[in-house]
């Protein structure tokens, strides 16, 4: 069984009627000439304006695949995908990825020039306004000084931030990032992370935010769906917008973590001793 989490309608009694992305019974799958592969099995879930939803499970599980998804790159073989109602059926400016390689940037671009220019292809703005909008999210992402710098001369942590700045400035109506901290060390993992926080406190995007790390799902997300391994599955979904990273190693945090370990890898246990240990803030799917 994969039963549907309506969360929003339980857990968000201020949410509206529609969500803004909304993922109903949605099956991937790829196909090559030898075989199928099914990606994810009829997952469901909901996202509203200003959350932080995080994908959570091991790797393989179908994570980028449901990303890649929503960003309208590929198409379910069963079920569907809607933002603000409409059907997505191909990739938008509405809808922007930030991928784990920061070498996503041109390197013949300076850093301005690689945030200008999504706004000028898509002609969403003239080159004055790209160049504005550019420089206001530079600022936001503390990179206003390096407007004028090659991505070479960047450390990771600042191609990270130029790679958002890039993605917010098409203000975008979510936000999508598959494992975007991923190859940046603990200590400036853990930066980014903080300042993706700040970041949100200021703009209030919509972001969904892939990642394989529990502890990183706790502070980024306030929502996070957690993922059962290969073909993906609903597992459940957790409540975590009561952490940030002041709550790292704090009892509540660990205990949280603890319990998303043991859904995530503790296959073996029935779903009624689960029910037993419920917290408030975890609803099982099976
Ligand atoms: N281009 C592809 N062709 C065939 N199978 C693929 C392709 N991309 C992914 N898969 C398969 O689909 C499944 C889900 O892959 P996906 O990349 O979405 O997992 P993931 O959860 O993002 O994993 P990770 O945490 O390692 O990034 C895996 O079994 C993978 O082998
Ligand atoms: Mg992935």
């Amino acid at each position: 069984m994969n039963a549907p989490l309506q969360g929003h309608t339980v857990s968000k009694p201020n949410a509206t009627a529609q969500a803004l992305l909304s993922v109903n019974k949605v099956s991937l799958e790829y196909r090559t000439r030898q075989r199928v592969v099914r990606a994810t099995h009829q997952v469901s879930f909901e996202i509203d304006l200003a959350d932080r939803f995080v994908l959570l499970g091991p790797s393989g599980c179908g994570k980028s695949t449901l990303l890649k998804a929503a960003a309208g790159f590929i198409q379910p073989v069963e079920g569907e995908i809607r933002l603000q109602g409409q059907r997505v059926d191909a990739p938008g400016p509405d809808r922007i990825v930030v991928f784990q390689e920061f070498d996503q940037l041109p390197p013949w671009k300076t850093v301005k020039q690689n945030v200008m220019f999504a706004l000028l292809a898509s002609k969403t703005l003239k080159r004055k306004e790209a160049e504005e909008r550019a420089l206001h999210y530079l600022e936001k992402v503390g990179l206003a000084a390096f407007a004028e710098a090659y991505p070479h001369t960047l450390s990771g942590g600042m191609k990270a931030r130029v790679a958002i700045a890039r993605a917010l400035a098409m203000q975008p109506k979510i936000l999508l990032m598959d494992e975007p901290f991923a190859a940046l060390d603990a200590l400036t993992r853990r930066k980014m992370q903080e300042e993706l926080l700040l970041l949100w406190e200021e703009v209030r995007f919509t972001l969904l935010f892939v990642t394989h790390s529990i502890e990183e799902a706790l502070v980024v997300g306030n929502r996070i769906l957690l993922l059962s391994p290969h073909p993906g599955r609903v597992r459940a979904e957790v409540h975590s917008h009561q952490y940030d990273l002041h709550s790292l190693g704090g009892v509540a945090f660990q205990a949280s973590a603890r319990r998303i370990h043991r859904l995530l890898f503790d296959e073996g246990q029935s779903p009624e001793t689960e029910r037993e240990l419920d917290f408030a803030d975890i609803r099982i799917a099976y």
